[in-house]
């Protein structure tokens, strides 16, 4: 029997998608076929990792990535949830074994697969890539699926105000301000700036600006600081796209183990997406919000803010009518075609993610 090579699966499984590029993982090598997971989140200092949900998902999709990553090996991968873990801290065990399985035609899209969050083609997906997209959710999830001009502006006005929130809020500018890396095409553990999606002189104009919490409301009180980046990041990218996406649970998560099994349908989702020669943009300020406006949990210091969740949630509710209920909706996004992105976000070095004893962020 070959010997297993744990660092080959996890050098693969470290390009999994994270919000924010948190990269919300490390991982202890336990044995030749043995190795824990440990996730964090980052629910205390971002308002967009609600309750933790946007880190478990992104485990979820690492999780994913070692299972395809694991078949290159012939091996299976058996991932077991440490009940008694933390929930901000849950830590997986996964054990390999050979077995029968051919490598995965999705391994090959792992390192590939990026958002792009710049405008697509708006050409139409053919039935045929709409069902493949819904096949590779498994028995767990359902699509939900919104194309045609007139659902575009209905996405469009939804994501415009979910924007307006977010660029109007002390607690999302802590985070806008932390994540961005400034002057930057490539990162290994933010967002360069030149991958948000803005033209030069927007990118100018918001570095400047986010540089202060008083420019930030100086600008949207005198200079309808909120138009440009509403229209460059969200409106235009709304309607230029072949159509938005929801993923849609079977029953409603609430456990560890639910929002993993999203994440890993996800992850599936977004590897054939990359597959079928798609780009894709997750879409998910307006489910979080949504989420703290429907479970009634407090989103801002800012007092108008809750009126805005609650408007965004009636336009979500609206938007599913009768395919689902609300509470079940994981992730959303926008895909269609275009050409890769030319700037993205990196990882960190295999290295950085295995010394467990020297975490940055502390477990
Ligand atoms: C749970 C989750 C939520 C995300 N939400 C957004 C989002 O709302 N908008 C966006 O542009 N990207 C979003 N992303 C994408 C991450 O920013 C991206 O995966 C990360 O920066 C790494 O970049 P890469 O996917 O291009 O490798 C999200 C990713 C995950 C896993």
């Amino acid at each position: 029997m070959a010997k297993i090579d744990i660092e080959k699966i996890l050098d693969h499984a470290r390009w999994a998608p994270s919000g924010d590029n948190t990269q919300c993982w490390r991982f202890e090598i336990v044995n030749d076929s043995h190795f824990a997971v440990h996730g964090f989140d980052t629910r205390k200092t971002c308002v967009y990792d609600y309750q933790g949900r946007a880190s478990l998902i992104a485990l979820g999709a690492l999780l994913e990535n070692i299972i395809i990553a694991a078949t290159e090996q012939s091996l299976a991968a058996i991932v077991h949830y440490r009940e008694d873990s933390k929930p901000e801290r849950p830590l997986f065990d996964v054990h390999l074994s050979h077995a029968a399985v051919q490598p995965s035609s999705l391994l090959p899209f792992i390192r590939s697969r990026s958002v792009q969050r710049r405008p697509y083609s708006t050409e139409n997906l053919t039935i045929d890539q709409i069902r493949i997209l819904t096949t590779s959710l498994g028995d767990t999830h359902t699509l939900l699926w919104f194309d045609g001009l007139f659902n575009r502006i209905r996405m469009a006005g939804m994501l415009s105000a979910a924007g307006k929130l977010r660029l109007t809020i002390p607690e999302a500018y802590e985070v806008h301000r932390q994540v961005i890396a400034w002057n930057a095409r490539f990162s290994i553990d933010k967002v360069p700036d030149q991958a948000i999606g803005l033209d030069r002189i927007s990118l100018k104009l918001m570095r400047h600006v986010l540089a202060s919490w008083k420019r930030v409301e100086f600008f949207n009180t005198y200079l309808a600081g909120t138009l440009i980046p509403r229209i460059q990041l969200d409106i235009i990218p709304a309607l230029r796209c072949a159509g938005h996406f929801m993923i849609s649970a079977h029953s409603r998560p609430v456990s560890v183990t639910d929002y993993i099994a999203a994440g890993r349908a996800v992850q599936r989702f977004w590897l054939t997406a990359t597959q079928l020669g798609l780009q894709l943009q997750p879409e998910m300020s307006p489910l979080i919000f949504s989420s703290y406006a429907s479970e009634g949990m407090q989103i801002s210091s800012k007092a108008s803010a809750q009126k805005q969740a609650d408007n965004i949630l009636q336009t979500m509710r609206r938007l599913i009518a009768n395919d689902s209920n609300f509470d079940r909706i994981v992730f959303m996004g926008r895909v269609g075609k275009a050409d890769p992105a030319v700037a993205r976000s990196t990882r960190r070095p295999l290295a950085q993610l295995t010394t467990v004893d020297k975490f940055d962020t502390p477990l």
